[in-house]
């Protein structure tokens, strides 16, 4: 495994983090990854020296449940030896029924959702607290005064935050200097070699202000591995693919993942994968790990270990430039525009 700085922070991270979304979650009333596989998968990504997890109060059914089953695995080992991710934001107890304060960046939500959060964990601390969202009914004052506590009482060491319009993240990062409040040190985009709507602004913002970046949904929820098959030159949406793979189960998957673009994309992914002698998802993985202009940190998402085996192999794959600048010609094609190239 190979290790980086995380951005401007002191913190020292694999060049994977461990993603645990589907951790207790179910769909149609299957649980997609139960305790038992949870627990293998954070075993195979320890043994290969992943020392990054990042999951969030609101992952798993019931909520908290992917939190749970972390925690229970780190109970038996040194805490210290990982760096936790979690988030906050959406709903915990129901999807948002009003007068409960159940959700967003307020101050009673944020305090009562850290205290579950390392309850579930069994840790006095997360290193790395994200917002999940942005929250247009809370004043962004109050949530960075919140999190500026939840730093000084040493319950948060890092803060960071996920999706959002770059003016929202600016308006935070601007906030927080004038203030004097503890600003956001790493950034949780959705960003994938298949994937450039919205997200030029706000990495262009993380590149200014010297964010760590770490995207999630790195291989398009599973699309860039390749083991999906388009069946139709008229539309980019239509797809065959494994049958119980999150591509079947998953209603939403072709409005979520599925593009002109990304098939483009994943034609270059698949060339490049041959030349280096790796698998597309190594080279969907690489090609977040090289980007030059900020630390990239990608959080994958395997369901099991075969998977996580397959994808930790990006750590031995290299890229020349023109490999490289490849895929992001490939995702740029429709319109000739260059933002990302490396040479
Ligand atoms: N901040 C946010 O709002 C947010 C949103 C989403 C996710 N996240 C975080 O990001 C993490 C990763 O997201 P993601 O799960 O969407 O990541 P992803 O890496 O894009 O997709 C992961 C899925 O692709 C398939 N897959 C992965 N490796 C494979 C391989 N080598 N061969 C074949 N199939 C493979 C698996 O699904 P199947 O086998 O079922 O096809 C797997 O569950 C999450 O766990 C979570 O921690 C954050």
């Amino acid at each position: 495994m190979e290790y980086v700085r995380l951005g401007s922070t002191g913190l020292t991270v694999s060049r994977l983090c461990l993603g645990t979304w589907r951790f207790g979650r179910e769909t149609d009333g299957v649980v997609e990854t139960d305790r038992e596989t949870a627990h293998e998968l954070l075993d195979a990504a320890h043994e290969r020296g992943i020392n990054f997890i990042d999951t969030a109060n609101r992952y798993g059914n019931p909520h908290g449940t992917a939190e749970r089953f972390i925690g229970e695995w780190l109970e038996e080992r040194n805490r210290e030896d990982f760096v936790v991710a979690s988030k906050v934001y959406f709903p915990f107890n129901g999807w948002g029924e009003p007068g409960h304060n159940d959700e967003g960046l307020g101050r009673k939500h944020v305090r009562a959702q850290i205290e579950g959060t390392l309850d579930r964990l069994g840790t006095d601390y997360i290193d790395i607290y994200y917002i999940h969202r942005w929250d247009e009914s809370t004043p962004i004052e109050e949530t960075l005064r919140t999190l500026e506590d939840l730093v000084r009482e040493g319950k948060v060491h890092h803060l960071g935050a996920s999706t959002m319009a770059a003016w929202q993240l600016t308006k935070a990062l601007w906030t927080s200097d004038v203030e004097g409040y503890e600003s956001f040190d790493v950034a949780q985009p959705l960003f994938h070699a298949a994937y450039r709507d919205d997200v030029k602004e706000y990495l262009d913002v993380c590149i200014d202000q010297d964010l760590a970046v770490c995207p999630y949904s790195p291989l398009a929820g599973g699309f860039l591995t390749g083991k999906y098959e388009r069946v139709d030159p008229d539309d980019p949406t239509a797809f065959e693919g494994p049958e119980g793979s999150r591509g079947d189960i998953y209603d939403r998957f072709d409005d979520y993942y599925l593009s002109e673009r990304g098939w483009h994309a994943l034609d270059e992914v698949r060339a490049v994968a041959e030349e280096c002698g790796a698998t597309p998802a190594q080279v969907a993985l690489r090609w977040l790990v090289e980007q030059d202009r900020f630390t990239c940190v990608p959080i994958v998402g395997a369901r099991t270990v075969d998977q996580l085996a397959e994808n930790v192999g990006a750590v031995d794959v290299s890229l020349s430039d023109d490999q490289f600048d490849r895929i992001v010609d490939a995702r740029y094609a429709e319109d000739g525009q260059r933002w990302g190239h490396r040479s």
